[in-house]
């Protein structure tokens, strides 16, 4: 019997607010789309925000999970999951950002197979630190795809986080330029961008995804690439993310 294992995604950047959460959130969407079993794990301990995002009341969280995972012999993972709707389920960062620095290190990545076991898709969020969290989720992944924005202090930090990657032979990531998170931001021409990080730009979502209305979206917890009219106002980026979406399912996508 086959065993299932759905692929492991992280959304990274060394910098804060480029987009990594709205994004996560709106690849869930497009996996909804395609009828994939997602769930996101936010491991973005200190100021984790799916929850809060998606108007979810937390009754256990990730710090409770790793908690339980370290004391109680069998540990139910449901009791940790919160339902989002049929396709998409969240584990939420610590309620209380005083526990954050208590989850172990050492659960990640068993949390991480865990989810994969189960769903299609394991999405996760992290903090732009470069931390112990974030390295062991790097580490873990199936997927890494690395955000930025088209400013100097972005791609250049994306620059060296590249040559370290190239360093240890990591090659299990992506590029997006974000163009979208604000598109005033051009400084860079792609050419200028694919010389200073020394690689191939694989996806770009486009200035046409600025959302004006992103707060209104955010107050409500509207997932945008679910809304019926987001593949004809925003046609491109829409096919944009099924791409990125159909490439992290590989050959796995029609099963
Ligand atoms: N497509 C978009 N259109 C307009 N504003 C955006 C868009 N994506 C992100 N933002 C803005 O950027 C802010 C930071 O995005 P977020 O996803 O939280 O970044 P990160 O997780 O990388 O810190 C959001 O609060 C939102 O106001
Ligand atoms: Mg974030």
């Amino acid at each position: 019997m086959k065993i299932k294992r759905g692929k492991s995604v992280c959304l990274f950047s060394p910098k804060g607010g480029v987009g990594k959460t709205i994004n996560t959130i709106n690849l869930a969407g497009i996996f909804e789309v395609l009828g994939k079993r997602v769930i996101i794990i936010d491991l973005d301990l200190y100021s984790g925000d799916i929850a809060t995002y998606l108007n979810k009341k937390v009754r256990k969280d990730i710090y409770d999970l790793s908690l339980d995972l370290d004391s109680v012999v069998e540990v139910n993972i449901n009791n940790y999951i919160i339902k989002v709707d049929d396709y998409i389920d969240i584990i939420a960062a610590p309620v209380d950002p005083r526990c954050a620095s208590k989850v172990n290190i050492n659960n990640i990545e068993e949390i991480i197979n865990r989810c994969a076991s189960r769903y299609d898709v394991v999405l996760i969020d992290t903090n732009h630190a470069l931390n112990e969290i974030s390295l062991s989720v790097l580490q873990t992944v199936d997927n890494i795809l690395f955000l930025t924005k088209n400013e100097p202090l972005d791609i250049k930090g994306l620059s060296n986080l590249i040559n370290l990657f190239d360093e240890y032979e990591y090659t299990n990531y992506k590029i997006i330029l974000n163009n979208s998170r604000d598109p005033f931001k051009d400084y860079f021409t792609l050419f200028d961008i694919k010389k200073i990080l020394k690689h191939n730009i694989d996806y770009t979502l486009s200035e046409e995804l600025f959302l004006k209305d992103i707060d209104k979206y955010i107050m409500d917890s509207v997932i945008v690439t679910l809304d019926k009219k987001f593949s004809e106002y925003f046609f491109k980026d829409y096919k944009t993310f099924l791409t990125i979406a159909t490439d992290i399912l590989g050959g796995d996508s029609s099963e």
